[in-house]
Formats: C-alpha cells, structure tokens, sequence
C-alpha cells in the first residue's frame, strides 16, 4: 500500500503534493518523492524516511518551481526502502515519470524482456517497469502507450504519470487499486484517497477498474482501456478532513479489519499460478523441503497465535512435528535445534525485539529461517534466510487485525506447499484447499457485512467484568486471540483456555451471567466442546458459541449463536476471528476507550 497524489493548476504543484502525501502517509512512510516539470524539463527529489525529509530538503516544495506533477508515499514491496527505490521511476531519457500502488505481478518477466531490448533499470521496484514499458510503447500519443500497457501488466495498479512532451497534461489510470480525481477551482488533482484533495475541493471523480482520466488545468476527460471517451458523474464529498483520513471509518482498526478481504487477497493471489502454489521467494528445493524434520514457529502477541494455529495446521495437513514458542521465552531457554529443521519467525512489524533475538538465536544455533513479515525492508525482514511477506500494507491501529489475517494466509500457503512436496496430500486434495481459500475473501466480506448484529451483542457486554474464550484444536488457537483482542481494547480481564482444560481449575471463575465465547469450529470435535458449553451454562455461564453454518446442534446448548461460511477445517481461524474482532470493537467503542491506541501499549515492541 502506498499514496499516489498528482496536481496540474494555476499554483504551484509541489507543495500541494506535499501537502496531499501528508494525508496519505497512512497509507506508507518508509520514503517520498514528487516529479514537477519545471517548464523544461521533469525534475524528480526523493527522501527515504517520513515525509518531513522530502518536505525539508525540498524546502517544503520552494525549490521546485511548476504548475504540474505527481508524488507519492511509500510502503516497500518490491526493492528495501532507499533512494532508489523511492517513487518517481522515470524512463531512461527521463521524459516519462511514474508514481504507482500497487502490486505488478508479472513485473519480473517483463522487466528480462525489457532488459534484453536495452532498457537499464535503477530501481529493484516493480514500478520501473511501468517508466520503461510506457517508453517502450510512447510514439506521441500518451493514451496510446497507456492502454497498450494496461493489456501488458498484470496485477493491481493506480498509477500517476507525466510526459514531458505533453506537460500541460497529467495522467492517471487503476485497476485494483484506489484512485480518485479532485476538481478544484484553481487545478485538478489525482491521490489514493479523498483526504488528499479535500483542502482544494469536494468535488470527486472515483475512478473504477481500467479506467484512464486525462487532467489538464481546467478539464478532466475520462476514457476506457479502448481509448474511448467515457462519462464520468462526480460525487460531493460532506465528510470532515479527520474522518475522510480514515476513510470514513471512526478508527484505523474498523477501517484495516474492513481491508481484511483485499489483504488475503493479495497475500494469496500472487502465490497462486495456473492452479498451484509458487512461494518463489521461499528458496527451497523440493528435496530441502522434504527434508524438514521439525518446524519452531517463534512469535509475540497476536503473531504467537498465528503459531498455534500454524501447529495444528502444519502438523495436521503436512504431518511435520511443530514447536511454538513466544520469542521471549525461546531466545532464553537454549532450544535444541538442528541442522533439518526450519525456525519461523512471524511478525507484523519486523522489529519486534523479543523476535529479532530469537531469530537471530536459531541463526547462530545454524539453522534455517524464514520470516513471515508484513514491512519490508524491516530487521526481521532482513537477517532471516528467507522472507515471505504479508501484503497487508501499513496497519496504524495499535492492535492488529489485517496483518493477523494475512499471516494466517501465508502459514497456510506454506503447509499446503510442503504437504503436496511431501505427497501427504492428493492433487485433489491440493485443488480443493486453493478453492477453498481463494473463496476467503468473499466470506470474510459477508462477516463483516453482518457487524450490526455483533455491535447489538457488544453493546449488552461494555460492563463485563470476565469474559472467557474456549475452544479445541484450532479453535483453541482462536480463542487467544480473540481473547487478546478484547483485553487490549477494552481493558477487560479476559482468558482463554482449551475448552478440555477448564474443569481442572478455571470452572470455578464462572459466576451467573459470565460471559463465556465458545469457539467451535473443527466438526470432529463439536461433541466435546458442545459438552463443554454445557457444563458452562450449568454453573450460570452466558454462551455466545461461533460455529460453522448447519452446526444447528449448537443451539440447545449455547445462549447466543455465531455462524461463519463453511471452509476448510485447517482455516476456520480465518472466519471465526472476524465476529471476535468485531465484538472486541464493539466492546471497546461501547466503553469510550482508545481504540486505536490502548494504554501502555505500543504498535512496534522494540524494547524487550
Ligand atoms: C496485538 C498485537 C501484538 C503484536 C505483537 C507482535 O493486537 O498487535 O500482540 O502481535 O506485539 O508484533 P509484531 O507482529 O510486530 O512482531
């Protein structure tokens, strides 16, 4: 995730775009750039790091004089963050500048091609490829050069673009990747997302799927992938500054947990070509693979939980023995590692001490490791052997929703990968576990779609003084984080145990009216945890069961019923958390607490 901005006016542009990024650097902060044609030629200036470098070294946009350009923010993927890798990309002769969000996918093929025809990259980006495809193509016309690219690249893009052949004109075009175009008084504009334009103008364009809009100072034209006109209704926009920063949700966590859908998308979908899984940035041959003795999954916090998860599903579907730990206690106790094995580091951030020290424990202890990382470019990312990154872009919100869902997302990927290497599963079985993992998206949508019935719920709970989570299995890796979910948020003691585990002390906490969350999702287990819940109700327990649809079994036990889609057993864990989520929202809103940033916590731990 990155922020794209563009201006062409009576003003000047540069400190419009600063000024435009400002309000985008939710969206990525690890570098910046604009491009302004100066009258004569494109003149680019980048700065790694938050945008206030680019703002000082650019004397907040005085130095670069011109009445057009684009800018953008970024949120690595492809090439660590540095100079180089910073938007604007340029063509070779520096005639074409680009700034882009997005993913290319098939950028590694085109830029060989590319190369072989003489084109001399800069950057490890996948944008470059844009600059020089777009040369590549460029014979006079820019709409010309635009669509035949847009027929060339695969993947998700919203780009801005300049010609300086054509300065009294900048360019945009999306697929996949937000876009709108602002008409103001005194210019136009282009940017990821409506904060950015909101100080010139209210009035928006949202342009859709391979669409191409064409500003010039006083005009915006609209054409499709064809390059025909197209007309364009523009909306009005009545939210303050403050909420549109958020998209126009109350907080970053309701607004990243509604990303969930696109964040498994896009972890999922790159790796996931003609029918099977390419996890090329694994780096393992099928030998090695096959080789794995041990899997030690190390993590903190909700990426723990990942872990756990990653138990039952790695040992479950790959039948490779697993260990998980918490890094703060695996980089203290000596763990017996060997040579066969592979150490898994997951984390959201890549800077978590407790986990950098546990990686680099298992490094020097000599064995294998790959992250499961969402910023790249970060420690983590860095110093394991591999890395294999979440793309669930930049997560502002304290506690994490998209980057938990995206490590799942990858996890899974893994196991389905090593079980076909390690013919413990049929072709069969491979195809159905793709199926019913790229159908995730759509189901996590439908559960986020059904919020008001959970925020009714939450509402009875903003008292609660406990609040349980029990289930079995995958369910009981569930249940920690939902746990975790709503005592971060809300600031109520909440537990959670294997639902087997609670007559051996926990039973007697429930009181008359306690809140107990039954997870139950794995079908060769509703018998126990069904007997479980209860045993719960009869010592006074509220249940509130999340189950799978047709497990209407449940509703002579549990108080209070949950269905999620049907899925896969290895990853229910997908579904089950989205009502968790919601409720722990819900909890926390109710109660008027920081959501987005609770007491004494901190989004990156990197102290121990
Ligand atoms: C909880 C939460 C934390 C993190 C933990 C690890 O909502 O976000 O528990 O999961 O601090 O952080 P990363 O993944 O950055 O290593």
């Amino acid at each position: 995730m990155c922020g794209i901005v563009g201006y062409i006016g009576e003003s000047q542009a540069a400190p419009i775009l600063l000024d435009g990024l400002s309000k985008l650097e939710y969206r990525g902060y690890d570098s910046a750039g604009i491009a302004i044609y100066d009258g004569e030629n494109i003149q680019v200036q980048k700065a790694v790091g938050r945008l206030k470098a680019l703002s000082e070294l650019t004397h907040d946009g005085a130095t670069m004089p011109g009445i057009s350009g684009i800018g953008h923010t970024r949120w690595a993927t492809h090439g660590a963050p540095s100079n180089q890798n910073a938007h604007p990309h340029y063509n070779q002769s520096e005639t074409i500048a680009v700034v882009h969000n997005g993913i290319i996918e098939n950028y590694l093929k085109l830029r060989k091609r590319l190369e072989k025809k003489g084109y001399q990259f800069q950057s490890d980006t996948d944008t470059e490829v844009v600059a020089h495809l777009l040369d590549y193509y460029y014979k006079g016309d820019p709409i010309e050069a635009i669509t035949k690219i847009m027929h060339r690249v695969e993947g998700s893009y919203a780009l801005g673009i300049i010609f300086k052949e054509h300065p009294e004109h900048v360019y945009a075009v999306r697929k996949d990747s937000p876009l709108i175009v602002g008409h103001g008084k005194d210019g136009n504009l282009i940017a990821s997302d409506v904060p950015a334009v909101l100080k010139y103008t209210r009035n928006v364009y949202f342009i859709q799927n391979e669409e191409i809009a064409v500003l010039t100072k006083d005009a915006i034209a609209f054409y499709n992938v064809d390059g025909e006109d197209i007309q364009k209704e523009s909306t009005a926009i009545d939210w303050d500054i403050n909420a549109a920063e958020k998209g126009g949700y109350e907080h970053f966590m309701l607004k990243e947990m509604y990303e969930q859908p696109q964040t498994v998308r896009d972890t999922l979908n790159p790796r996931i070509k003609d029918g099977t899984i390419v996890i090329e940035e694994l780096g393992m041959s099928e030998e090695e693979i096959r080789g794995i003795r041990k899997i030690h999954i190390v993590a903190c916090g909700s990426a723990y939980h990942v872990g756990v998860t990653g138990k039952y599903v790695f040992e479950g579907m790959a039948r490779i023995p697993v260990e998980v730990d918490l890094a703060s206690e695996f980089r203290y106790r000596n763990p017996i590692l060997s040579h066969d094995e592979l150490v898994i580091v997951i984390s959201q951030s890549g800077e978590t001490a407790d986990s950098l020290a546990a990686l680099r424990e298992a490094k020097d202890k000599g064995v294998k490791t790959l992250g499961i990382v969402n910023v790249v470019g970060s420690s983590i990312a860095r110093e394991a052997d591999k890395v294999m990154y979440t793309w669930a872009g930049p997560e502002i919100a304290v506690a994490t929703t998209k980057a938990y869902s995206a490590q799942l997302i990858a996890q899974y990927l893994l196991a389905v990968k090593f079980a076909q290497v390690r013919d413990v599963i049929t072709e069969g079985e491979v195809a159905a576990f793709l199926k019913d993992l790229q159908k995730l998206p759509e189901q996590i949508e439908m559960l986020l779609s059904n919020k008001e019935k959970i925020q009714h719920f939450a509402n009875r709970y903003i008292a609660a003084k406990d609040v349980f989570f029990v289930g079995r299995g995958i369910d009981y890796a569930i249940s920690l984080e939902g746990s975790l979910k709503l005592k971060e948020i809300s600031y109520i003691h909440s537990e959670a145990y294997a639902a087997g585990e609670l007559k051996h002390g926990t039973i007697s906490l429930i009181e008359e009216g306690t809140l107990v969350a039954a997870v139950v999702t794995q079908e060769d287990l509703y018998k126990k945890t069904i007997s479980n819940i209860v045993e719960l109700s009869s010592r006074g327990a509220f249940v509130l069961a999340v189950t799978n649809t047709g497990n209407r079994e449940i509703e002579k036990a549990a108080d209070y019923v949950i269905y999620i889609p049907q899925t896969n057993k290895y990853f229910t864990n997908s579904l089950a958390i989205i009502p968790l989520q919601l409720f722990s929202y819900y909890v926390s809103v109710g109660k008027g607490c920081d959501v987005d940033k609770p007491r004494n916590l901190a989004k990156s731990v990197t102290v121990e």
